[in-house]
């Protein structure tokens, strides 16, 4: 199986080690490819709007974001993790969720999403771990990714882990070799259900294509859409080979 990790810091803290811990689950088979933000999409989106307008390939980053997404469009799993800046998703984070705001399902999400899992690793010292995790949950839900698993950690700093006995450490990583169990655990050879939240949200978006295209303003989402055959009878979850 193929698994994408999201890096949302550059720093081996405690984020990295218990992404570390969450990945050694899934044994040698596992093919792993890791970005590390910023280093690995170090632009903010300029907000040209171009992505939208005129194609992804026309962004000033395609390089950058094209090389993620090619990844996370190959994988069985992604993974994005985060430590909570003031109490939210590192900017890092922010700045490449920006770059995908193309791939929301009003726009033109990639089929492959809708057959996916996640998981999300954030931690805190002491709150912003919960709304951190919700930050990215938020983008890969409208991605289309129905099978989003979470760990949002606290009390959690480079001194206090450091100084923890390895019993205590044990104990406070459970929490994350049970999520880990569980995703390793799943035959990755089958894509996820879809779940009906994300058939509504779908069937919101597919109104909205809908109206626009009989008003007769073309537009590079309306095409995308009419080309997937989604206007039709087509979706994204029912055509997966
Ligand atoms: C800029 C910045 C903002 C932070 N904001 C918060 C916060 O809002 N809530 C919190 O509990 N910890 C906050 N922290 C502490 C980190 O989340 C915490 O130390 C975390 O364990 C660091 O993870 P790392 O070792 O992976 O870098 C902040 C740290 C930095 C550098």
């Amino acid at each position: 199986m193929k698994i994408t990790v999201v890096n949302g810091t550059e720093k081996r803290g405690i984020t990295y080690k218990l992404k570390e811990r969450f990945l050694q689950h899934f044994g040698s088979d596992a093919e792993i490819t890791e970005f590390y933000l910023p280093r690995d999409c170090p632009a903010f989106c300029a907000g040209c709007t171009s992505c939208f307008m005129r194609g992804e390939e026309t962004c000033k980053d395609y390089e950058f974001v094209n090389a993620i997404e090619k990844s996370l469009l190959q994988a069985d799993l992604i993974v994005v993790t985060s430590p909570a800046y003031v109490m939210h998703a590192t900017g890092a984070v922010k700045a490449l969720l920006d770059h995908f705001g193309y791939r929301w399902m009003p726009h033109r999400p990639a089929e492959e999403m809708f057959g996916k899992r996640a998981v999300v690793i954030t931690q805190c010292f002491g709150a912003g771990a919960k709304s951190a995790a919700k930050d990215i949950r938020h983008s890969l839900s409208w991605w289309g990714i129905s099978r989003i698993g979470t760990f949002d950690g606290a009390l959690m700093s480079d001194i206090v882990w450091n100084n923890l006995p390895e019993k205590k450490r044990k104990k406070l990583t459970k929490k994350i070799d049970k999520l880990a169990r569980k995703f390793a655990r799943i035959d990755y050879s089958k894509p996820a259900r879809t779940k009906p939240i994300t058939k509504i949200k779908f069937r919101l978006c597919r109104m909205i294509q809908k109206r626009i295209r009989k008003s007769g303003v073309a537009s590079l989402d309306s095409e995308y859409w009419r080309g997937k055959g989604w206007l039709d009878r087509n979706r994204p979850w029912k055509k997966r080979g």
